[in-house]
Formats: C-alpha cells, structure tokens, sequence
C-alpha cells in the first residue's frame, strides 16, 4: 500500500466499517483508524436493531416506513434522504448483515430474521440480535474488516485535525485554491506522536457527542471530535439544537445511566410513577408508551418535575407476560440485576438521557460534504433523514447506507484526485516546552460542559439558560483553546477541546432557533 491511502475512514462504528468494506470491494486502498480498540465503539452499545421491514403480507412497506420516519422528524426530514433510505436500506440490512456477514439476527419459526415492535413504528420491522443488536453487528464488521486484504486497521489513535489545503500546505499559490481535505493529523497516545495520514478522499464517521450531556446513553468516547474537525476545517454543520434525549436509561443514583431499549415498550412495558399510575395518556393518548421519542422524554421531564421525584419507572410486567425476559432482554436483565433490581418483580426506575445527535456535518445523497474530499456517514453527519427527533432503530441503518453510498462516491471520485505530497505539509509542532496535562484541571472542565448541557440545553430549554451557558462556556473555550496550545497533546485534551467546540455549536443553535420543534423544546 503506498503512503496515500484511497481513503480514509476515521472511526470504525457501523458507518465507518460499512464505507470500508465497500471502498475495498471496490479495489481501493483503505486506511481504517479508530479511536479505541477495534470493536470499542458506540455502535456497540445499541441495543435494539436495525430496520429490516416485515413481510408486506402483514401490511409493512417502504411507503410505510417513509412516513414513520417522517412523522417522528416532525416535519423537518429531507425527504429525498427519507424515500432513499427506506427503499434501499432495508435490503442492504438483509443483504449485507445477514447474507454477506451472518450477523446472528433473531430468526422465526421460517429460519428468517423475527422482527419486533418499537415506539412510533407501524409495523413490527425491526431486526434484532436478542438486546443486544449493535453488538452482533459491530462484531462482524470487526472481523470482516480485519480479514480484508484492502483494509489497513489503525487503532488507538486520535484525531487532531483534518489536514486542509491550503492552510496545513507550505506551497504559497495554493492560496487560491479552494479549501480541500486530504487527510488527516493522528496523535498516538502510545508514541505521544502526531502523523500526517495522506489520503486521497476522507470519510468521517467518528459518531455522535453523547459525552457532553451529564446523562448519557453513551460510552465516554463520544465526544464529538470529527464534528469539531469539520467546524474547524469549516465544513457546513447544521441542525445543532437537535439533540435527542431517549427516555428510558436505569436510573441509579451515583453511577452511569445504562439505556433500556426501545423494544421493551415496543413489546408493550409501561412507564408508570411512584404510586404505579400509567400517565402517558395525558401527554399522547393515542400512542402512549410507544409515541416519537421527544414526546415520550418530555412527558417524563413533566411527571418528574411536578412530582419532585428524581426519576419514573418502567413496569415490565406487561412485557413478560408474553416473553421471557432472560432470553429477550439479556443485557436488561444483566443490568438491572448488577445493581440489585429485579424486573420481573419490581418497576424499574429510569430517567431520560442524551442519545443521540440529530444534526451534524451536512452531506449529500452520497455523503458528500462541503468540503471537497471530505465525506461523511453515520452519527457525525447529517442527512437530513431525522429532521428534527430521530425515529428508532434508524440510526444502524442510515450507517449502513451512507457508509455504502459514501464509499462507492468517494471512489468514483479517485481519478480526478491530487493530494499534496507529503513534502508539501507544513510539519506538525509541538510546543517547545509543553505545560503538563493536569488530569483534575480537564475533569473540572468536563464536569462544567456536561451540567451546564444537561441542566441549560436538555430537554425542556429557554433562551435566558441558553445565554447564560453559552456566557459560561465562552470563558471555558477560551482556557481551554489557551491550554490546547501550549500544552503536550493527549487523548484526553483533544477530547476536551472537541466537547467544548460542539457544546458551543449546540448552544448557538438553540439559541439561534426560537421555535419548539422536535427534540430541541422551548418553552419562552
Ligand atoms: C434502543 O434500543 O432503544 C436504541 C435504539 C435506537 O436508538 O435506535
């Protein structure tokens, strides 16, 4: 493989797997870095599936699909992304993860995946792999990549920055020139070293920034850093305000929320308060537990602050009188019990938690960006599929589809590419006398990020907490832009700077956007 890879793909989830494996079919040379180990991602930690449809005879149809996904973006979706994903996704799901890589979907009595239900769909569409469907899926794209002689794996590095033209090339002309990426600077937290990885196209799917919100369904690695890459090469980036709150993760005081998937209210659990009231009826009396996620989060927010309550409960009685809850809903199950919770004895407390980031680095059918040589795919980007509330069990699939799209774009597009030779980068400095790294300094900062997100761009939001954080955050931006520069580089700074980059973008949007729609609610 020559030093300038065909592409690049930053992040190894679903969408940067997919792009991948499909730029390598197609004979490219592919460089596939990934901020953990490979596997270690969030794409992991999904629990309920990917669409796959129900057979039409039970009334299921791409038309169908359509307008689930566009009811539940309330009336922002694109709808040219909308029709394209649910006419070729859900074949790309049967054809590619259970055909081509034997993802172990659950199968019915026909030997053929045995889809279930979930919120605000309207028919029982989704593949599963028991709860723990992420977790099969990135397993097999693990190895698959692993095992393709076009892949080259690069794990435990960071992104630093996309490298851009003109501004990281010492030739003077290329001033005129508009901005192009071609590549990216990696830190190796080993080495303490930063390269320049070369490459004719670029593909972002480094995931979404779960990590900024106090509550989160998601690992400490999302943190944003491909978005805050793309605003710094000023890529467009839009719909920031819409942050997507899930409504049920276990709530236990002191320690990380744990996501209770979708499916278990898909197959029929009920939130309930202290005393064991249903309430759902007042907040959405036709499709109650199973109404769009931003309908579902703020009813709770409502319950728990009229009752002073820190969290509701999910009943899953329901549930298990119709299923097993072991064999379902193992990773529940598992998680419920390591902190002494019996489910099927006792409502189970839970609260709502960021999950997922709606907006992103704007990008075309093809996962195109604005930037030429730049694409992106999955969370970081924005297609324009969710609008403004994402419908369940979509995100897998738009991975999927844009890591497929992107790929077969990005190498249409090789031909006509011309990156800069490696001499022609300005070399990558560190500061001559580096500030050391104080771990407390940079929790400090974190813990300051994520309450401020949670208690001022959460759920229920108004402009004067809005301004009041944005005031906040300005000064935090501003030491810790300070320390990025004079300090030695770690995994842990560049994440801090990532975080405070895209707290900003989602402060700036919802303050930007007076109008309550989807999961950005205000209330002035
Ligand atoms: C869940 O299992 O509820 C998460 C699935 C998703 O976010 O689409």
């Amino acid at each position: 493989m020559s030093d300038v890879a065909d592409l690049l793909v930053l992040g190894a989830g679903i969408a940067g797997c997919s792009a991948a494996l499909r730029a390598a079919d197609l004979g490219a040379s592919v460089v596939l870095v990934a901020k953990d180990e490979l596997g270690g991602t969030n794409t992991a930690w999904a629990q309920g599936g990917i669409i796959g449809l129900a057979p039409p005879e039970i009334g299921d149809s791409p038309d169908l699909f359509a307008s689930d996904i566009e009811a539940a973006g309330a009336g922002l979706c694109r709808h040219e992304a909308v029709r394209m994903l649910a006419e070729e996704g859900p074949g790309l799901c049967r054809s590619f993860l259970w055909e081509r890589l034997g993802v172990p979907f659950d199968l019915g009595p026909n030997g053929t995946p045995d889809p279930t239900a979930e919120a605000a769909h309207s028919a029982r569409r989704i593949y599963h792999a028991k709860d723990a469907t992420g977790l099969a899926i990135q397993t097999a794209l693990s190895e698959a990549v692993r095992k393709h002689p076009n892949i080259r794996v690069r794990e435990r590095l960071c992104l630093v920055d996309l490298i851009t033209s003109p501004h990281h090339c010492l030739s003077p002309e290329r001033v005129y020139e508009p901005i192009r990426v071609h590549g990216a600077f990696l830190f190796d937290p080993a080495t303490g070293e930063v390269e320049a990885a070369l490459a004719k196209r670029t593909l972002l799917a480094t995931g979404g920034l779960g990590y900024l919100y106090l509550h989160t369904t998601n690992p400490p690695s999302a943190t944003g850093d491909g978005l805050a890459a793309a605003y710094r090469a000023s890529a467009r980036i839009v719909n920031c305000e819409y942050v997507q709150f899930h409504p049920t993760a276990l709530y236990v005081p002191g320690k990380p929320r744990t996501l209770l998937t979708e499916a278990l209210r898909g197959e029929g659990a009920w939130l309930v308060n202290r005393r064991g009231e249903r309430f759902m009826e007042q907040y959405a009396p036709e499709q109650l537990e199973l109404a769009p996620r931003d309908v579902v989060s703020r009813a709770i927010f409502q319950e728990m602050a009229q009752s002073g309550e820190p969290n509701v409960y999910l009943d899953l009685a329901p549930v298990a009188a119709h299923l097993d809850l072991d064999s379902h809903f193992p990773t529940v199950m598992a998680a419920c019990r390591a902190e002494g919770l019996d489910p099927s004895r006792q409502p189970i407390p839970v609260v709502p938690a960021a999950h997922y980031f709606c907006g992103g680095v704007l990008v075309d059918l093809e996962g195109r960006t604005s930037l030429p040589g730049l694409f992106a795919a999955g969370e970081v980007a924005c297609t324009g599929l969710h609008g403004a509330n994402r419908l369940a069990s979509t995100s897998l699939l738009e991975g999927l589809l844009w890591g497929f799209r992107g790929a077969e774009a990005a190498v249409r597009e090789l031909p006509e590419a011309a990156p800069p030779e490696a001499a022609e980068l300005a070399p990558w400095r560190m500061p001559e006398s580096p500030e050391p790294t104080d771990p407390l300094l940079i929790d400090q900062d974190w813990g300051l990020i994520r309450s401020t997100l949670w208690n001022y761009a959460g759920i229920v939001r108004t402009g004067a907490r809005l301004q009041r954080a944005k005031a906040d955050l300005h000064y935090l931006n501003h030491r810790i832009e300070r320390f990025y520069h004079e300090a030695g580089l770690s995994r842990e700074l560049l994440e801090l700077r990532s975080g405070i980059i895209c707290a900003r973008l989602i402060l700036n949007a919802a303050l930007q956007n007076p109008e309550s729609r989807g999961c950005h609610y205000r209330v002035d």
